[in-house]
């Protein structure tokens, strides 16, 4: 009987390119979404809105495209195995700690405005996804950054690394989302809810080209 062929026939590099496009496709409209329409940033609590638009701004840039960019580091980057673990190390930090920022700043939000904490499925799914997050970052530290750790033992936990860094990307996945569509609701200008949907709908795009981007080989 002749073998059973298991590969999709095609790298990563399409949905490497892709997951860029889509990239700054997301980053220009939320920057314009926050700056233009809802009038951009403030860390101070008198401008209570402007300190609010840093959430989606944290969480969207931050958390979902930089740690997407984390995620697809050993297939995107053109160099060594040291350097492409390097940035997936920094990048996967980076988008941690503005997890960790986009969590206090709407706290804060939520305090000044008087209302309660941790009341919808989106702000429960928030805080695990960025607690599971910080497990794992520390996890894959220890494993795979320090000295000590057994290349066999490396080895063995790798596909579960993968896998779970998969699915608390998809746990971001889904926050970003009803957070978006609670949102969009409450947006009363058909010109920035259609910005809002499409941030949600190309975020989706995204994610799809980074799971891609994880189970196709890195050269064909
Ligand atoms: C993965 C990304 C995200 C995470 C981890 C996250 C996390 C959280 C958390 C933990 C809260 C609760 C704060 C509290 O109860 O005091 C919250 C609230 C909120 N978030 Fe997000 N968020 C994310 C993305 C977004 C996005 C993209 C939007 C879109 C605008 C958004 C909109 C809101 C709103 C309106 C609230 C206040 C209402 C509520 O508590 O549900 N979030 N978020």
């Amino acid at each position: 009987m002749a073998p059973r062929s298991r590969s999709y026939k095609v790298s990563a590099t399409p949905f490497v390119i892709f997951a860029q496009l889509i990239t700054i496709a997301v980053i220009t409209l939320v920057l314009v979404w926050l700056l233009h329409f809802r009038k951009g940033f403030s860390f101070k609590s008198d401008e209570i809105s402007k300190l609010f638009n840093l959430h989606p701004f944290l969480m969207v840039i931050g958390l979902i495209v930089i740690g997407g960019q984390a995620i697809m580091a050993y297939k995107s980057i053109p160099a060594n195995r040291k350097t492409r673990k390097g940035v997936h190390l920094v990048l996967h930090l980076m988008a941690f700690l503005s997890g960790i920022l986009g969590i206090y700043v709407i706290f804060k939000y939520k305090n000044e405005a008087g209302a309660q904490n941790l009341q919808t499925l989106h702000s429960w799914l928030g805080i695990t996804t960025v607690l599971l997050y910080g497990l794992q970052f520390v996890l894959g530290f220890f494993a795979y950054c320090f000295p000590g750790a057994e290349w066999t033992a490396r080895a063995t936990l790798l596909p579960w690394h993968i896998f779970v860094g998969m699915v608390i990307f998809s746990f971001a996945i889904v926050t970003a989302e009803i957070g978006l569509s609670g949102l969009s609701q409450t947006v009363i200008s058909f010109s920035e809810r259609y910005m809002v949907n499409f941030t949600g709908l190309l975020i989706l795009l995204y994610s799809i080209s980074v799971a891609l981007v994880v189970i196709l080989p890195g050269r064909y």
